[in-house]
């Protein structure tokens, strides 16, 4: 049986919803109390047991590089104070990988998801792969990608993730097809899927199962995505390489154990932020009291 040995990260978008803190920092390192958000991402495939990592970045992504290598400086100062040596040092090693599994491919222009991952296509060459967008912060028992790749192992072919959202939401989302649109098949947690269709409007959605950020895509993607044409706004989109891939290849959707937090936006951030607090015995306590005192006061703070 194949094994999934690999993941896309694609970390090349600008993040302007989180600008001015995005002049200078990619979105990807804004902090979700004191991890960047990629690192989330990758503890996640690393968990899952994927060892092989490609990041998609383009310009004034260099701190993501930076982040995942010898802090050297750092580990000189920290090794000459007198205090919490170990503790910091043990933090700044922890690489997540060993060297040379990590590999960096630019996507030069901001031409969309599908395309960020075509750039990444001679690493992939005819294999599977997970994809993994790291806005979409998943808290888990198990790791959602690793959800995936339990059903990528029974079954074969391709596999997302996918939630129930509100009518009002399916327009933010790449929305799935059923082969059987019956309710009781719908209440599976695997379904095999016919379709898809990328943001539609209420009235043209499928169904109300949309695709959150984890994928496993046969290699074969790579062609439909260098075969399918830009949409209205100049981009690539996955999702329509993923309609053409669906007429040769078998996909199912599995509705993830676990919460995901929309990174992209402002609230999921917080929210992010909040949950995570709420989930580290170091902190959970003071945050409690903390959101309690502040509700308390209105959200006053004097
Ligand atoms: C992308 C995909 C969309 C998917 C979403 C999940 O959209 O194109 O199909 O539902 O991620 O977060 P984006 O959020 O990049 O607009």
């Amino acid at each position: 049986m194949t094994k999934i040995k690999k993941a896309i990260f694609p970390a090349a978008g600008f993040g302007t919803r989180f600008l001015p803190a995005t002049k200078s920092i990619p979105k990807e390192m804004m902090p979700i109390i004191d991890k960047p958000l990629i690192h989330y991402a990758v503890e996640e495939a690393v968990a899952a047991g994927i060892d092989e990592i490609i990041f998609i970045t383009g310009r004034g992504k260099q701190a993501i590089e930076d982040y995942f290598d010898q802090a050297f400086e750092l580990e000189y100062l920290i090794s000459q104070s007198k205090k919490d040596q170990q503790e910091k040092l043990a933090l700044i090693r922890e690489y997540l990988l060993e060297p040379g599994r990590i590999k960096y491919v630019r996507q030069p222009e901001p031409k969309g998801l599908g395309h960020a991952i075509w750039c990444a296509r001679d690493f992939i060459q005819n294999e599977p792969f997970a994809v993994i967008l790291p806005d979409d912060l998943i808290l888990s028992q198990r790791p959602c990608i690793g959800q995936l790749r339990e059903v990528f192992d029974k079954f074969g072919g391709n596999v997302v993730a996918t939630m129930p959202v509100a009518p009002e939401d399916i327009g933010h989302y790449g929305i799935v097809k059923p082969k059987d649109n019956t309710a009781e098949n719908i209440m599976n947690k695997v379904i095999e899927l016919d379709g898809f269709v990328e943001k539609p409007s209420q009235a043209d959605a499928p169904s109300h199962l949309a695709i959150v950020g984890r994928y496993i895509l046969d290699g074969e993607i790579m062609s439909a995505l260098a075969e399918i044409k830009a949409d209205l706004g100049d981009e690539i989109q996955l999702t329509d390489a993923m309609v053409l891939l669906a007429q040769q290849q078998s996909f199912r959707s599995v509705k993830f154990e676990g919460q995901r937090y929309d990174c992209g936006r402002r609230n999921g951030w917080l929210q992010a932020n909040i949950a995570v607090a709420m989930q580290r015995p170091d902190m959970a306590a003071l945050v409690k009291k903390t959101l309690k005192d502040m509700n308390a006061n209105d959200f006053r703070f004097n």
